[in-house]
């Protein structure tokens, strides 16, 4: 699967899913762009990237705030090229009770989780436009496949992410443009351990006796963003070990 020549931007490059998808990205030969809120964490991963003697570069920036977005990509553009893979990947997560839920709370989960993969695909496509090829792989979640007591801001959210993604498919189809979307289920990462998630006794409960890996996701964003991939838009590729089937 050769990304050899192409750009990739992975947002929240700097932990867990989106960290083993930018590795995983760079080996398949993309020069990846590791975007994180967090400096130190997107470093890290350019250094594990640039270990296996594969090329990225990091940047530091909120992928949800427009002015952010565009000063990052003029960067980005300048340093590794036009970006023809995007995997919206930045995310936070929330468990309060329906009730409980701010405003400013809904606000903040809606921005970050849903409007920041719209900004960012806005933001990039004319690249791909130009190219007439380019590849848009969504985070989004399994809580949005069957809905999630206690995480109503963020499992609509998600579920906003994959309405998008298949409105953008259809919009970009004809144009050598597929968008899909991968909801995660029970992954290990830094997230899901930060969570009141019971990461033992969910994996017993589990089909597969055990939580995802980063590296599960990242072997599904890598062939979604393939050439091996480009009859395939608009669709949902659930990577969650069995835990959702339909
Ligand atoms: N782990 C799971 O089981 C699971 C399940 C369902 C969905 N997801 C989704 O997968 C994605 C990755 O999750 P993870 O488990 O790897 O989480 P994580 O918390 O380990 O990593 C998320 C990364 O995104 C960065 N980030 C957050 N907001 C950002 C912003 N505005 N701009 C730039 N970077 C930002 C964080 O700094 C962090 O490095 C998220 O969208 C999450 O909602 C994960």
């Amino acid at each position: 699967m050769s990304l050899k020549g192409k750009t990739a931007v992975v947002t929240g490059g700097g932990s867990g899913i989106g960290r083993a998808c930018a590795v995983q990205l760079a080996r398949d030969g993309a020069a990846i762009a590791v975007w994180d809120l967090n400096g130190d964490a997107a470093a890290e991963t350019v250094s594990l990237i640039e270990a296996e003697g594969n090329k990225a570069k990091a940047y530091t920036g909120d992928a949800s705030a427009p002015d952010s977005i565009a000063s990052i990509l003029v960067r980005i553009r300048a340093e590794l090229g036009p970006v023809l893979v995007l995997v919206n990947n930045a995310g936070i997560t929330g468990f309060v009770a329906f009730l409980d839920i701010t405003p400013e709370a809904l606000e903040r989960m809606y921005r970050i989780n849903l409007m920041g993969p719209f900004f960012m695909t806005q933001a990039v496509i004319s690249d791909m436009l130009a190219a007439g090829w380019g590849r848009i792989v969504n985070i989004s979640s399994s809580s949005a496949q069957t809905g999630a007591k206690g995480m109503t801001h963020y499992s609509s959210s998600k579920g906003g992410v994959i309405a998008l993604t298949k409105s953008l498919a259809a919009e970009f189809a004809d144009r050598g443009i597929t968008v899909n979307n991968i909801p995660p289920g029970f992954i290990d990462t830094p997230m899901l351990r930060g969570s009141p998630v019971n990461l033992d006794a969910t994996a017993a409960t589990s089909p597969m006796k055990r939580a995802g890996r980063p590296e599960d996701m990242a072997a599904a964003c890598s062939f979604l963003a393939s050439d091996a991939a480009g009859y395939i838009t608009g669709q949902t590729l659930g990577v969650n070990g069995g835990r959702v089937i339909y």
